[in-house]
């Protein structure tokens, strides 16, 4: 049995922690977080709530999950590896690209056990996609579509800390172009505007837009991002090759379908990341526990940061109407 600490129990850190939970050799030891709902999620769980000297100090815990805001993600996941744990550190791993790359010599160090939260590299669908553009089934990979709309924006509150569309909601297509892709972007040219709610755009967000990868040798990537579809959470990769094209759609709620004299019409989409990616999720834990036996992660922390400097670069692309070269 591991023990794992977690820090942050909102969202994301309630999916992780009941994962923990049912994962048969994880044990939900201590949850950290100053909110008053940290008590509910310990009475479901059996965890305690402590303050993060107290776990860190306990040499049975393994592992710590980092799924506080992401203003906080370089400090709990710096103590954590001072303390000699492995870290799943959710994404993205900071809102500031020079602060990230400023922590890289502890974080991304080589004995670091450091694994960021980037889930979708996890989940099924885009395996066998990755797994199929692998074996050649396409020949060359020439160009990808990605799909990434929310089904309705989050809260303002949330909004307002999260840095952005670009770093908090696109940075997960970031960094699934540089996987797929398999090299760098050097050029990001990025469209965007506010058109679903204007109080995103009083928070200084947008919440539509349209971004151009282009790599060194040619390679073109399109992601598309909104944060309200109105038709439930739209993920979709579509890669083109030389010899043809592979394609991963939506999961729908239930396999029933429906014909009348109006047409045909299917059960809905799943409905957000909580759903489409419950799988994912698992299998990122299930690697977790592999990276606290010292296996490598399988995105590690300069990943997290390549992703970040796409998505300062995008942020930098709209503000200028120009591509710009990621540093
Ligand atoms: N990988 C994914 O699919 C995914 C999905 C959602 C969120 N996230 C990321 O996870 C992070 C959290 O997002 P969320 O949606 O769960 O947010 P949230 O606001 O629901 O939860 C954040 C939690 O952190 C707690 N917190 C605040 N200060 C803290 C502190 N000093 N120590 C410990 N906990 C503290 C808050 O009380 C809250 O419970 C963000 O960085 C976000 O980008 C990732």
């Amino acid at each position: 049995m591991r023990d794992i600490a977690l820090f942050g129990t909102g969202r994301i850190g309630r999916i992780h922690a009941l994962n923990v939970v049912a994962h048969p050799a994880l044990r939900l030891k201590y949850l950290i977080d100053p909110a008053p709902h940290a008590a509910e999620l310990a009475a479901a769980t059996g965890a305690r709530v402590v303050d993060p000297r107290e776990a860190m100090a306990d040499a049975a815990v393994a592992g710590v999950i980092v799924a506080s805001p992401t203003d906080l993600h370089l400090e709990h996941s710096g103590i954590a590896i001072d303390a000699g744990k492995a870290v799943l550190c959710e994404k993205p791993v900071d809102l500031d690209l020079q602060r990230a790359r400023a922590a890289q010599h502890k974080l991304g160090a080589k004995d670091a056990r450091l694994l960021v939260g980037f889930n979708r590299r996890f989940d099924p669908h885009f395996l066998a996609l990755k797994a199929r553009l692998d074996r050649g089934d396409i020949g060359k990979l020439e160009s990808l579509h990605i799909i990434s709309h929310d089904p309705a924006p989050p809260p303002l509150a949330y909004v307002r800390t999260s840095g952005g569309l670009f770093k908090d909601m696109a940075i997960h297509d970031f960094d699934m172009a540089r996987w797929l892709l398999g090299e760098e972007p050097v050029e990001v040219h990025s469209a965007a505007s506010c058109l679903i709610d204007p109080e995103i755009g009083a928070a200084g967000d947008i919440d539509t837009a349209k971004t151009l990868l282009k790599t060194a040798s040619g390679r073109l990537c399109v992601i598309s991002n909104s944060r309200r579809s109105g038709y439930g959470y739209d993920q979709r990769i579509e890669a083109f090759g030389s010899k043809g094209m592979i394609r991963a759609d939506n999961l729908l709620t239930s396999s029933v379908s429906a014909w009348s004299a109006d047409g045909m019409s299917s059960d809905t989409f799943q409905n957000f990341f909580l759903d489409r990616y419950a799988d994912a999720y698992r299998s990122e834990l299930a690697h977790f526990v592999d990276v606290i036996g010292g296996k490598a992660a399988a995105v590690s922390f300069a990943d997290g940061v390549a992703a970040l400097a796409l998505a300062e670069a995008a942020a930098a692309s709209v503000r200028t109407g120009r591509p710009v070269r990621p540093t």
